[in-house]
């Protein structure tokens, strides 16, 4: 460990920063409404059963590469190569996961400026500003630009304190508020009419869905994107670790924790939107299809939180507040991904690094806020639909196939002896060898064709 790098105080320190960047709006936003338009409990089982077998495997694969490493993501995989074409991979694979992770931000930033607004809107009706409150509510590009920007500097004030004081201090106030915030949102739900339909939706799964293809195929990619794979982070968050911790038990923490928020966020939304449908709002057309994804956020939750009389604008205020928390601890992820580059490989000060990356994400960010209709859609798509799969793919590569199992195991070893005789060795190596490669291809594959 050279001095100059940073590294988690501690193991709940590691886990509230590794499980701040899984859960964000993936899991409170995009797996209750997959979840929703994908036959409801059926969609949940499918996830739980391929976030631990096939998502969990893969996140030890980064998080090994990246403790063994202990550098960032392109040093960490050349030092598991042997061949010059395998040190070139490791670039490719290393570099493209940090564009990747520069580009989702850069997405992930305008849906969380969104947030924001949502969150001060309430506030704003409170004080009675009537024009600032509508204003806040609707669609502008002024408004999208101004929020878009005030959340990458959230970022980067975050990553520019480094690892212990930034991302770790923070990640331990905000992931626990994120809890608290969420089970009495959950508690208030509940109580309200048309709760318990949706609760049942949730809970009791329709069997004959549950080997459908697509169905299937979503629950896998949202177990990727959920863990953050396939974009350097869980390299770079992985070589922060300390070699004195069992590296195979916190990556089931950060695994357990980010399903059973994804999990807990389901019993909120899913009965939140049965609420609304109970109040006349319109979220399924004739044929049960869900009607809008994209607007089910911003237009059904406020709509419901209207019901509730003036109590509603302090529940708005809580839900899109924690949205945005959720969104933070993701986004100083990303955002860590380019800059421990940086500050690696150009020995960059880290507040200049900071500065300058976030400002060329702000720069694709506002491109992209300009021109929402063509770009938007195309860099989700390119980035989590084709960069993540096949980037995670390849780290699945690097330890199955690359790096020498002797040297695999010392690592594993590192802060747990006897890993050598548990079942998680035994399986571990030959899953990420062939199975992972093959089941994140044929998603991938399958992606494509759709
Ligand atoms: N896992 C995050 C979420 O669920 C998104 C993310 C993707 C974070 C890639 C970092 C890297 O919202």
């Amino acid at each position: 460990m050279s001095a100059v790098r940073g590294e988690f105080s501690s193991r709940f320190g590691f886990i509230m920063a590794a499980a701040g960047s899984a859960v964000g709006l993936g899991n409170i936003w995009g797996f209750p409404t997959q979840t929703a338009s994908n036959g409801g409990a059926a969609f949940l089982v499918a996830y739980l059963v391929l976030a631990f077998f096939l998502a969990y495997p893969a996140l030890m694969a980064e998080l090994m590469i990246g403790r063994h490493g202990q550098a960032n993501a392109v040093v960490s995989l050349t030092k598991v190569s042997n061949k010059p074409w395998q040190k070139h991979f490791a670039f490719i694979v290393g570099f493209g996961g940090i564009l990747c992770a520069g580009f989702i931000l850069s997405f992930y930033a305008i849906v969380a400026g969104w947030m924001l607004s949502a969150t001060a809107q309430p506030i704003a009706a409170l004080a009675g500003a009537d024009a600032a409150s509508t204003w806040l509510s609707e669609q502008s590009l002024t408004r999208n630009v101004i929020f878009t920007l005030v959340f990458i500097v959230l970022t980067i004030a975050i990553i520019s304190r480094g690892v212990e004081n930034g991302i770790e201090k923070w990640s331990k106030r905000l992931m626990p508020a994120l809890l608290g915030i969420l089970f009495l949102l959950i508690a208030y739900v509940l109580t309200q009419e048309g709760a318990m339909e949706g609760l049942k939706a949730y809970l009791l799964p329709d069997f004959s869905s549950i080997f459908d293809t697509q169905l299937i195929v979503s629950a896998l990619g949202q177990a990727f994107f959920s863990l953050s794979l396939g974009t350097s982070v869980m390299i770079i968050y992985g070589s922060y670790i300390s070699k004195k911790e069992n590296l195979v038990s916190l990556g089931a923490y950060v695994t357990l924790i980010d399903v059973f928020i994804a999990f807990v966020a389901g019993l909120l939304i899913i009965p939140a939107m049965y609420v609304a449908q109970a109040q006349g709002v319109e979220i399924f057309s004739a044929s049960g299809k869900l009607l809008s994804e994209d607007t089910l956020v911003f237009q059904v939750l406020p709509a419901l939180f209207e019901g509730m009389g003036s109590v509603g604008l302090f529940v708005g205020f809580a839900f899109f507040a924690l949205m945005s928390i959720a969104a933070l601890t993701s986004s100083i992820s990303m955002l860590e991904a380019p800059v421990s580059y940086a500050v690696e490989r150009f020995a960059m000060k880290r507040i200049q690094a900071t500065w300058v990356i976030g400002a060329l994400i702000a720069v694709v960010s506002i491109t992209i806020v300009c021109n929402l209709g063509a770009l938007f859609g195309l860099v989700i798509t390119l980035t989590t639909k084709v960069a993540q799969p096949l980037l995670g793919l390849m780290c699945c590569i690097f330890v199955g196939w690359i790096w020498y199992r002797n040297s695999l195991l010392q690592a594993i070893q590192q802060g747990n002896p006897e890993v050598q005789t548990t079942l998680f060795w035994k399986i571990w190596p030959w899953y990420t060898k062939f199975v992972c490669p093959i089941a994140i291809g044929a998603v991938f594959v399958h992606s494509l064709l759709s």
